[in-house]
């Protein structure tokens, strides 16, 4: 049995209650607390409608602390099954509320994360957010709850860590779905330039509801109204970037966008070893680096209605949907129809 002893100490400052998992097996373990966590995490005092525990861990060279839910199944339709449901970068693990609502009364447990830098969770400034990293810190939450079969479901940015996390743990991926993931083109080979990470941390440091509302409106539901609804998962990040960890979460974006950028998924989607079921939006336009492309490069870019076909038609194993007339966040958009297609899909 392998413990952190460090814990131990720094678990008395939130007071919480430490469940120690032993795991045998490479990954880090850490230690899952129970019990009371403040309303305001890491710079996140965003509702969670379900009871937040964390998962405390080691790794390069520190203490991290990874905020999630998790949320049984319903009793009477129990199949011991686990969805997984990984966020997208402008999004958090709450974010997928409903869908985890809908896939615990199906009989489905479901494991909200938030990511390592994200919304309730630790947001370390001197720490390599690549996309291999986030998959095992996944792997390592799921290892301390002994959990080794899942299903795997990723929007966006989660996307591409689902993928990711298929080619590295094709053995307890029963189905990965994957929803407007990114990285299904490598936007730098199309003629992203190099923007700095001080100046990706210029432009972010200054987001508030107006700048955020405007891209997700532009980029996520192009050619679409923007609904009341929304609202809610701005404000959200929002009070993360006028809040207490502001500077720090801005600066964790830009290193994240700078790890994304250099590792688009499309180039290892033929290595899938695992059932892959992909859906986008007919009108997602969503593309890291187009707001500081010139016009011939951003015109290139985003164009899912053409990236999601290319890119299932690379995955060995795969199957394909595309929904008319939604984009970038379809679970948001018209949770009927993506429940209709989730739900065909599950096994
Ligand atoms: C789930 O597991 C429980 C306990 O092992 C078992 O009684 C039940 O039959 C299983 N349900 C399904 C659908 O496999
Ligand atoms: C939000 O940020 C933009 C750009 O920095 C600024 O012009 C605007 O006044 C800000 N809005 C609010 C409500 O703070
Ligand atoms: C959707 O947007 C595209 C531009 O990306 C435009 O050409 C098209 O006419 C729009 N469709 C509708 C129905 O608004
Ligand atoms: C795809 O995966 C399913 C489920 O694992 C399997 O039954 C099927 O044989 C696979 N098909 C191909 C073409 O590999």
């Amino acid at each position: 049995m392998r413990v952190f002893s460090v814990f131990t100490a720094w678990s008395a400052i939130l007071s919480c209650i430490a469940v120690v998992y032993a795991q045998s097996g490479p990954d880090p373990i850490g230690t899952i607390h129970e019990g009371h966590v403040p309303a305001d995490l890491y710079g996140s005092d965003y509702p969670y409608p379900w009871p937040v525990k964390l998962f405390k861990f080691y790794n390069q060279r520190q203490k991290l602390t990874m905020a999630f839910m998790d949320i049984p199944a319903k009793k009477s339709h129990q199949n011991n099954k686990t969805a997984v449901l990984l966020h997208g970068g402008n999004f958090c693990g709450v974010t997928w509320f409903d869908t985890a609502r809908h896939l615990s009364a199906a009989g489905y447990r479901v494991i909200l994360p938030d990511d390592i830098g994200f919304c309730k969770s630790s947001k370390p400034q001197g720490y390599s957010y690549n996309v291999q990293q986030q998959a095992l810190n996944i792997h390592s939450l799921l290892n301390a709850l002994g959990i080794d079969g899942v299903i795997v479901i990723g929007h966006s940015m989660g996307g591409m860590i689902a993928a990711r996390y298929g080619l590295m743990y094709p053995n307890n991926v029963q189905q990965l779905i994957l929803v407007d993931p990114l990285g299904l083109e490598d936007w730098v080979a199309k003629g992203v330039p190099y923007l700095p990470i001080d100046a990706t941390y210029e432009s972010q440091v200054v987001q508030n509801f107006t700048t955020l509302q405007a891209y997700e409106e532009a980029s996520y539901f192009h050619n679409a109204t923007w609904k009341p609804a929304y609202d809610t998962w701005v404000e959200m990040l929002a009070d993360i970037y006028a809040g207490n960890y502001g500077s720090e979460y801005a600066y964790v974006m830009s290193l994240v966008t700078d790890a994304l950028l250099s590792q688009p998924i499309i180039y290892h989607l033929p290595l899938l070893q695992t059932r892959t079921y992909l859906m986008v939006g007919e009108n997602d336009i969503t593309a890291l680096g187009k707001a500081w492309s010139p016009p011939d490069v951003a015109a290139k870019l985003g164009h899912y209605n053409k990236l999601g076909p290319a890119a299932a038609a690379m995955i060995p194993n795969s199957t394909f949907h595309m929904f008319p007339g939604l984009g970038h966040a379809p679970f948001l958009q018209d949770p009927e129809a993506f429940y209709d297609v989730l739900f065909a899909w599950l096994d």
